[in-house]
């Protein structure tokens, strides 16, 4: 089944330029307001590991990119990751609804074989899924949400029915029960960001948008709770008409700061003169959800809603702001400022420090007051993901999306208690505000890479988890407590870390206890830059990354690591799919969030249309173990100019549910020049999508069988 390779060195394809990856520019300006674009924000000296090689050992010549295609090439790979290092067995606790016992589902086995033939290639503006499979929307932008909102009118949309309704661009999906049969569920969803060409007719710049436009899109931003209920036994989930769980959160819902920083002079503003109080989160990318029963959200391109009516001149400051990409120079990228003066950093210097955080958000109490958590540190954090320590402490996984930053974990310092009553879930909902805080150096296990290919036929090796917080202390030079939280990424710089090809989700599988952690890309990267963690030049397409604790110990401080997936097209002599024959594989592109299934399957969304072969994102699902290990199918694929977000699989296993984020962001693209119609034939509206398998009522199939 394993693909042979002969051994020898062939050359990398040529990689195209463009600092976009596969991204439309218009996708790059609206949601991280061009980051790729700017010199990469951090420039500590800390090393890269190539440089240490470099400086190790005398060097024979220059860097060949050819290195990483002859390790491809030449690897049996099979029966050398056969010897990798066994999964780590340390389920993470499934979430039941509190108050309640366990659910009365009947989750799939381990290791079921995957039955459906892939999607396909292509280019089309729909959601597209196997043979055998439906799909319809659960929710889409502008739908109610809470009582009193009104239905959606493009044409004419106003603050006040924004507030109440489903939000825009959907990322992180999560689906958590509310009644033991899962016949009632609470979708949750963040709200990334907005793109005001495809949301107003006419729109011409941030600048010239009225303050209502302004605030219609700061309130499509933040987060949704929204009741939902299966449709009669099938797999396929609709919105209840009780709404009285619904919530939506936005720029302008009231949080409280927790943590070893909440009440910092540096996040006190003229508004929060106590640093315990923010406004509104944003850009609210991937997420997690407890085995307590609440979402952690990650507050990741923030940077981009700050405007200045002045340069900003204080030295420190403007350090301070580099390394987050905020800027420090006249000008807007939103105009959010010309509505609300907290976002001009000439006027408020601290407000951006009171963004960039982890929320918590507990979906079933729509009265709660959502919290930012300090303790988990300050930088663009995609997502965080929990897993619980031999000891008992929750563990939380975390990556900062931005070229050449850092993959990040928190170990809490009180213990998780299993149970679902009342005092129970109390304690559990303090697990966040205080622990350890530690980032991630890899180290390669093949000192002659980049030079030759590793000699034992992978990139993998150790690593440790270098604190940067331990017992309540700074273990930063010259770094308050404070100041390691508020400025993480300065903080990190210090200690080594490694330097990562953008990490987007880290997230451990529930069955195994192995974490993966998807590297989207970094075509900046260049080949004396790469190291056997980060192997690839001009990354334009990504990889992901499995790393075992330690003694399956989510405490632990050291682990193992290897490359499971190099991305891009089966064909191109620089992938690898975990060894699987290339020719029955699917292309995938920019792995972006992951997910599993009751199984210990890995799923995975992607970001990168237009691709190797220019086609649509999807969904992917891998065995990670097994006969079939590594062999990659598409489930699913997005209509043009979308990227696929979530994914979630439902606790039982027998539904699919992910995002259809920014359909028809081509650029060029305006409400009367469309590249998109998803999915109601009109303008296009970012949506919510329920994939399930066709059968008669009560027959109960497993996605991806
Ligand atoms: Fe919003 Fe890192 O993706
Ligand atoms: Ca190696
Ligand atoms: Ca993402």
């Amino acid at each position: 089944m394993s693909e042979t390779h002969s051994a020898g060195r062939r050359r990398l394809l040529p990689v195209l330029n463009g600092s976009h990856g596969g991204r439309s520019a218009m996708t790059c300006t609206y949601r991280c307001a061009d980051a790729c674009s700017h010199p990469a924000p951090n420039t500590s000296d800390n090393e890269y590991f190539g440089d240490m090689a470099e400086k190790a050992m005398s060097r024979r010549g220059l860097l060949r990119t050819g290195a990483l295609a002859a390790f491809v090439v030449g690897t049996g790979s099979a029966t050398a990751l056969a010897t990798a290092p066994a999964a780590a067995a340390r389920p993470v606790a499934a979430v039941r609804p509190p108050g309640d016992n366990d659910l009365r589902i009947d989750p799939p086995e381990l290791g079921r074989p995957i039955g459906f033939l892939p999607v396909g290639d292509n280019t089309v503006d729909a959601v597209v899924v196997p043979n055998g499979y439906d799909w319809s929307v659960v929710m889409a932008w502008g739908d109610p949400v809470e009582e009193g909102a009104p239905d959606f009118d493009f044409d004419n949309q106003t603050v006040e029915a924004q507030l109440k309704q489903f939000g825009y661009n959907a990322d992180f999906v999560a689906v958590l029960p509310l009644d033991r049969n899962l016949d009632r569920a609470l979708l949750c969803v963040n709200h990334e960001y907005t793109n005001e060409n495809l949301m107003f007719h006419g729109w011409s710049s941030p600048a010239e948008a009225s303050v209502e436009q302004l605030r219609i899109a700061m309130a499509a931003h933040g987060f949704a709770v929204v009741e939902i209920e299966r449709v009669g036994d099938t797999g396929e989930w609709k919105p209840a008409k009780r709404r009285k769980n619904n919530r939506r959160i936005h720029t302008g819902t009231d949080f409280v700061v927790v943590g070893p920083a909440a009440g910092s002079d540096l996040l006190k503003t003229s508004a929060d003169p106590s640093g315990t109080k923010v406004l509104g989160t944003l850009n609210n990318c991937a997420g997690g959800v407890t085995p307590w029963g609440t979402v952690l959200s990650g507050e990741e391109n923030f940077h981009q809603y700050f405007g200045a009516t002045a340069a900003v001149t204080d030295p420190l400051t403007r350090e301070r702001y580099a390394r987050y990409g905020i800027r420090t120079t006249i000008g807007t990228s939103r105009g959010w400022e010309r509505a609300e003066q907290r976002f001009d950093v000439a006027a408020e210097p601290n407000e951006p420090n009171r963004h960039g955080w982890i929320v918590e958000i507990d979906p079933y109490d729509p009265t709660s007051t959502p919290r930012k958590l300090t303790a988990l540190g300050r930088f663009k954090h995609e997502g965080a993901t929990i897993a619980i320590a031999d000891d008992g402490r929750a563990v939380a996984y975390m990556g900062d999306d931005e070229r050449y930053d850092y993959v990040y974990k928190f170990v809490s310092s009180n213990t998780y208690r299993q149970g679902t009553d009342k005092r129970s879930r109390q304690h559990n909902l303090t697990l966040l505000d205080e622990g350890d805080l530690y980032v991630a150096r890899f180290t390669g296990n093949s000192p002659e890479f980049p030079d030759s290919p590793p000699d034992d036929g992978l990139f993998d090796g150790t690593g440790e988890w270098l604190p940067l917080i331990v017992n309540g202390e700074s273990k930063v030079d010259g770094m308050s407590v404070e100041e390691v939280l508020v400025f993480t990424r300065l903080a990190a710089d210090k200690v080594g870390p490694t330097k990562m090809d953008r990490p987007e989700d880290v997230e451990p599988n529930p069955v195994t206890g192995t974490v993966y952690i998807a590297l989207t890309n970094n075509t900046r990267r260049t080949p004396g830059e790469v190291d056997e963690a980060n192997p690839r030049p001009e990354n334009k397409f990504g990889h992901v990354i499995a790393l075992d604790e330690d003694g399956s110990d989510a405490a632990a401080t050291t682990f193992t690591w290897s490359i499971v997936i190099v991305c891009g097209n089966p064909d191109d002599p620089e992938t690898y799919y975990d060894g699987f024959d290339k020719s029955q594989v699917s292309q995938i592109s920019c792995p972006d969030n992951v997910a599993f299934d009751p199984s210990g399957r890995l799923w995975i969304s992607t970001d990168g249309m237009p691709g190797p072969s220019g086609v649509n994102d999807g969904m992917y699902v891998m065995p990670v173990e097994g006969e079939d290990k590594g062999h990659l199918r598409r489930f699913l694929s997005v209509p043009t100019g979308a990227e696929c977000c979530g994914p979630a699989i439902t606790p039982d296993g027998r539904t699919a549910l992910m995002a259809v984020q920014h359909p028809g962001e081509v650029d060029g693209a305006t409400t009367e020049n469309r590249f998109s119609t998803f999915p109601y034939g009109d303008q296009p509206r970012p949506a919510v999508v329920t994939v399930w398998r066709k059968t008669p009522d009560g027959v109960r199939p497993y996605i991806g069988d």
